[in-house]
């Protein structure tokens, strides 16, 4: 297979796609040897006989159970009599991660100031709670929830973990307290299908449930009801998700896979290469600051899957052009250890009701005190864009490698590509690397200290 996938950036497709210019000729030639090696993972993969094979259940998910799973939801949907004008979705980890990074990307930045349109549907609301043990937090949603017409989505497959289930307590007993009447109508739990304290309290309480399927763990599991039904609450096109995502599978399902699946083995070699190579540090940099909670999930997804054994590049990130005035000094001349992956995007601005967000140009100036008179008349993102290519080739002569993922927009069909993309070259990466990608053993050692020094009672 090659991997010649380089485009320009300039290029505007529809579809996601990879970029190795200024990856480094040595790092580019090892990645394309490992070409056979990322197959072989694919194919154990794509017939479970890989490492972990009992949760793969996220691969090929919407043809297999996602589309009719988006039905289900959306019929549910209509049904809803319940009048709410706020979804407060409580979950940590795969459990929230997901689908933040969707909702911040169709949410207006100032979404709770009154006479902004707050979501690209003109959907409710959208917080998140649960994935801190913050009281600050917890008293300052009380105090939203106190404005509004909440509707509560509690996510969590095992049903017990501390986290959402402190923020659970406290904000079902609000609901019972303000809605005494239709209380069991404003909470829906996203949990496993038999077993766990949530299935047990959603049956005992009237909850509306939702299945966490046992084959598909945290992290994997945003295209699952995990991420579909907070995400359909708030109006995203939850099945041009699916699309996009199907796009994705359906292409790793050929013979010789060409487009946006080449794109994931291609990744997935590239950071195994660099991996053999002795780098450490894996940086994705990304220009939009909506893009924040994507990378989160990002980190989540290849943290918990590759760092095991003493393996695994370590996620980190920039967040740019902000961090270049913060870490853009350790990039360009700090320890070596490093690769850098840009997150670019064709156009990054929000469509609202089928309307792209206004273009901002920079203004012309009588003065040019501020000697941005070159800038006149370019549009911000254009400027964002070029600052993006600069960042690139000036980190890689620095002796950073540098790869670009290009997508072409914050469409859910094109979030749902990307999602499908990242969850496959994470999986084939962590095959490669020898290590079991979907288990995360090493997140119970703090649970047990805690549990030890808050006294948690021991069966
Ligand atoms: O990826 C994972 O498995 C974890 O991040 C879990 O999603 C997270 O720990 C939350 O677990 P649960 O859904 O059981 O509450």
């Amino acid at each position: 297979m090659s991997l010649s996938m380089n485009s320009t950036s300039s290029n505007s497709q529809n579809t996601l796609r990879i970029n190795r210019d200024y990856f480094g000729r040595d790092l580019n030639q090892a990645a394309d040897q490992l070409a056979p090696q990322a197959r072989s993972a694919l194919h154990s993969l794509q017939n479970k006989s890989c490492a972990g094979a009992e949760f793969t259940g996220w691969f090929d998910w919407p043809a297999g159970r996602g589309f009719s799973l988006a039905q289900d939801i959306l019929t549910w949907q209509k049904s809803l009599t319940v009048d709410y004008d706020l979804i407060v979705v409580i979950g940590i980890g795969g459990s929230y991660l997901g689908a933040r990074a969707v909702a911040d990307l169709m949410t207006h930045t100032f979404a709770s100031a009154p006479g902004i349109e707050s979501t690209v549907t003109g959907k409710p609301m959208i917080v998140f709670a649960g994935h801190n043990m913050s009281e600050t937090s917890l008293g300052e949603l009380l105090d939203l929830m106190s404005t509004r017409k909440p509707m509560v989505n509690v996510i969590s497959k095992s049903g017990t973990t501390t986290e959402p289930g402190v923020a659970f307590r406290v904000i079902r007993s609000f609901i019972e307290q303000h809605y005494p009447k239709d209380a069991s109508k404003r909470i829906i739990a996203t949990t496993d299908g038999k077993k766990g304290a949530l299935r047990k309290l959603a049956v005992e309480s009237g909850y509306k449930a939702f299945e966490v399927p046992d084959d598909v763990g945290g992290r994997y599991s945003v295209l699952s009801a995990v991420g579909l039904v907070p995400l359909a609450l708030q109006g995203v096109d939850i099945e041009s998700m699916l699309k996009g995502a199907d796009r994705v599978f359906g292409d790793l399902k050929k013979p010789t896979p060409s487009a946006e699946g080449l794109v994931a083995l291609t990744y997935a070699q590239c950071r195994t290469a660099a991996w053999n190579a002795g780098k450490r540090i894996e940086v994705t940099a990304y220009p939009e600051p909506k893009m924040r909670n994507l990378i989160e999930w990002w980190k989540q997804l290849f943290g918990e899957s590759d760092g095991k054994n003493g393996h695994g590049l370590f996620p980190a990130s920039i967040e740019c052009t902000m961090d270049l005035h913060s870490m853009g000094q350790y990039m360009q001349e700090g320890a070596r250890t490093m690769i850098e992956t840009f997150l670019a995007v064709d156009h990054p601005r929000r469509v609202t009701k089928n309307k792209e967000h206004r273009s901002i140009t920079v203004p012309q100036s009588k003065s040019n005190l501020d000697e941005l008179a070159y800038l006149e008349g370019k549009p911000v993102d254009a400027v964002n864009n070029t600052a993006m290519l600069a960042t690139r080739v000036a980190h890689s002569a620095g002796g950073v490698p540098a790869l670009e993922l290009r997508m072409p927009d914050f469409t859910a069909e094109s979030l749902g590509a990307l999602f499908a993309m990242y969850e496959t070259a994470c999986a084939i990466g962590g095959l490669m690397l020898g290590v079991n990608p979907f288990n995360q053993p090493g997140v119970e050692a703090y649970k047990l200290k805690m549990f030890e020094l808050l006294g948690k009672p021991t069966n």
